[in-house]
């Protein structure tokens, strides 16, 4: 087979050197640029960690203000994007819209980009960062037939999505901060996780040197697998189809059985062989979040049925299988009014930030190759061509 190794799902290959996310899936250590997770789960923001994601750094006080300025000026989309969006079926999948919007873009940013030149390649990842809550945001209300709401540049970031989703024109909408305050939070949990499948996509994508605004299009592509990103819209669904504690085992036994060709959702992790410290944040964030919004929601029973069912059984505990990061999150989404299509949608959003920070360190990277893995030909030998009418 040659001078290469065989390795389906890339289970044993390093593809990249890498200096932003580094997780150790034994102890379940989870690191943005050196930060563990919970210190900044806490004490940062998302737009403070996108910019600590492309740049290495925290931000002092006067980068952080112009870094939000310089985004907060590319919230706009071009107007023509409304008659794109309006090609799409009002049932069409938002995860399906964003894909091609987001590649749209590079139809408007192209003719002009020099990618040789830092200074566009940084002002393509902010774009990217300014303009994928606007277009998701505008995703959500064609789905919904609601006229399309421009971003208010006079909030934070978090806020002025909400806002972009939720307003009615001539009603102020009275966002309650716990909302914004928990959105931003999924986000940073959210915002990067090294070599997954939609961020090694993009940087596939981006080794040929493609056009970024396509990259990371390709990675939205990749996270609405139930595999990847779309495990968030999968466990609600599950959940819902579970719909009461005491069906919680039947359930169990099902993804016990390999015949059934069913998964727990939100279980399991190809690196995290602990609990996912993701998972850890946002279980506790669940409750106090419902708390604080009054919000009584029965299947949150379910999951932490089917959370304390699963990790007590042989089955699980031998795979090492645990909740992963998007077991909780939809229950939150749906606390705050997130229809479940867009459950997906939200992480995007968060992820774009890992997506162009590692677009950007693979352009500035010596070593970048064009991403080019082998096979194992499994197919015929080589035989002559028989004419078709001796076949
Ligand atoms: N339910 C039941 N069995 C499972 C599950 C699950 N959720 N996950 C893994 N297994 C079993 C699997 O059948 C296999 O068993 P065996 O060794 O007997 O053949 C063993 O555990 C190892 O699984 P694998 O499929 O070889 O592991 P992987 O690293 O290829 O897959 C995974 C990781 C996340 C795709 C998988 O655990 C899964 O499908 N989970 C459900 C979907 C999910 O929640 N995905 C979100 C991941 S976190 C968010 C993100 O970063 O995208």
């Amino acid at each position: 087979t040659g001078c290469f190794t065989y390795d389906p799902g890339f289970t044993a290959t390093a593809s990249c050197k890498s200096a932003i996310t580094y997780i150790d899936g034994e102890e379940g250590v989870l690191l943005y640029r050196g930060y563990p997770i919970e210190q900044l789960a806490e004490k940062s923001s998302f737009l403070e960690v996108a910019s600590l994601l492309i740049n290495g750094e925290l931000p002092t006080k006067s980068e952080f203000a112009s870094f939000e300025h310089e985004v907060t000026h590319h919230t706009m989309m071009h107007e023509a994007f409304k008659s794109f969006l309006g090609g799409f079926r009002h049932d069409a999948h938002p995860m399906a819209m964003l894909v091609g919007m987001l590649g749209s873009m590079a139809s408007f940013y192209h003719n002009d980009l020099d990618l040789e030149d830092p200074e566009q390649r940084r002002l393509a990842a902010v774009r990217l960062i300014a303009k994928v809550p606007t277009i998701a945001a505008a995703c959500y209300r064609h789905s919904i037939g609601w006229p399309l709401r421009y971003p208010r540049n006079n909030l934070d970031y978090t806020t002025r999505f909400l806002h972009m989703l939720y307003e009615v024109p001539s009603e102020p909408l009275e966002l309650n901060p716990v909302a914004a305050k928990a959105m931003d939070l999924l986000f940073i949990l959210h915002a990067d996780h090294e070599q997954n499948a939609s961020t090694s996509t993009v940087r596939l994508v981006g080794s040929t040197g493609a056009n970024p605004y396509v990259c990371v299009a390709s990675g939205v592509a990749a996270l609405w697998g139930p595999a990847h990103g779309g495990a968030n819209e999968a466990v609600l669904k599950m959940l819902n189809q579970i719909g009461r504690p005491e069906n919680v085992q039947s359930a169990i036994d099902k993804a016990k059985d390999k015949e059934s060709g069913f998964r727990l959702m939100g279980f399991g992790h190809r690196v995290y062989k602990n609990y996912d410290p993701r998972a850890a944040l946002v279980r506790k964030m669940t409750h106090e979040v419902l708390g604080q919004l009054g919000v009584n929601d029965p299947l949150l029973d379910v999951a932490m049925k089917l959370e304390e069912a699963a990790l007590k059984d042989d089955y699980f505990v031998q795979r090492k299988l645990y909740p992963n990061v998007d077991f909780y999150s939809g229950i939150i989404y749906k606390a705050l009014g997130i229809p479940v299509e867009m459950f997906t949608v939200m992480f995007a959003i968060a992820r774009t930030a890992g997506w162009v920070a590692h677009w950007l360190e693979q352009q500035d990277d010596p070593e970048n190759k064009i991403g080019r893995p082998r096979q194992v030909y499994t197919g015929p030998a080589n035989r002559d061509y028989v004419s078709m009418d001796q076949r």
